[in-house]
């Protein structure tokens, strides 16, 4: 599977949120990104000012994965591959992206929330690829797990 890999921009927005409502695992429609405040109006300036920073992956031109991190805090906010193109490398490598990018600002150790349900593809996979648990749980039940700089 031959993809395309750029940083994401303000126009991938709405797209992205898109992908995030037709993932297989825990989907998330657009009114509940709005509840968490996950809009274009919001996100915007937070792109612009280099608080956010994104990658997104692309088939013949249509994004089909994204990935955003916080340069200021460390978090990876959130990371979705649509499921016909889930197990070919791409979360990993849109992962590993934004994390090059989070660790190259001054931070030494990032984190991130995701579901605590082991039976989900995403708790073997970020644990596969090098993030602990921490045994602390946000309010929405979301597990937190880190990845330091070695
Ligand atoms: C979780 C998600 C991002 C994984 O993306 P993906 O592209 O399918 O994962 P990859 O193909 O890049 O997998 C990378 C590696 O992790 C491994 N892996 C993936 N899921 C795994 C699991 N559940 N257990 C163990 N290893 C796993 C793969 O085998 C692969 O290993 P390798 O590099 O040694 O060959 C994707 O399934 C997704 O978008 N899920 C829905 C949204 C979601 O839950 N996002 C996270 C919210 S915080």
């Amino acid at each position: 599977m031959i993809l395309d890999y750029r940083k994401a921009s303000d126009s991938d927005l709405d797209i992205c949120a898109d992908i995030r409502g037709a993932t297989r695992d825990n989907p998330i429609d657009k009114a509940t990104l709005i509840k968490f405040g996950v809009t274009t109006e919001i996100w915007s300036p937070k792109m612009e000012n280099g608080t956010y920073i994104g990658v997104v992956a692309e088939d013949k031109g249509e994004v089909i994965a994204y990935c955003y991190g916080n340069t200021q805090t460390g978090e990876v906010l959130v990371l979705a591959v649509l499921p016909e193109y889930e197990g070919h490398g791409v979360g990993k490598k849109l992962l590993f992206m934004v994390v090059k990018c989070l660790l190259s600002q001054s931070l030494t150790e990032l984190w991130l929330a995701a579901g605590a349900n082991s039976t989900i593809r995403a708790y073997g996979f970020y644990r596969h690829v090098g993030w602990s648990p921490t045994g602390t749980f946000d309010d929405n039940g979301d597990e937190i797990l880190r990845y330091k700089k070695i």
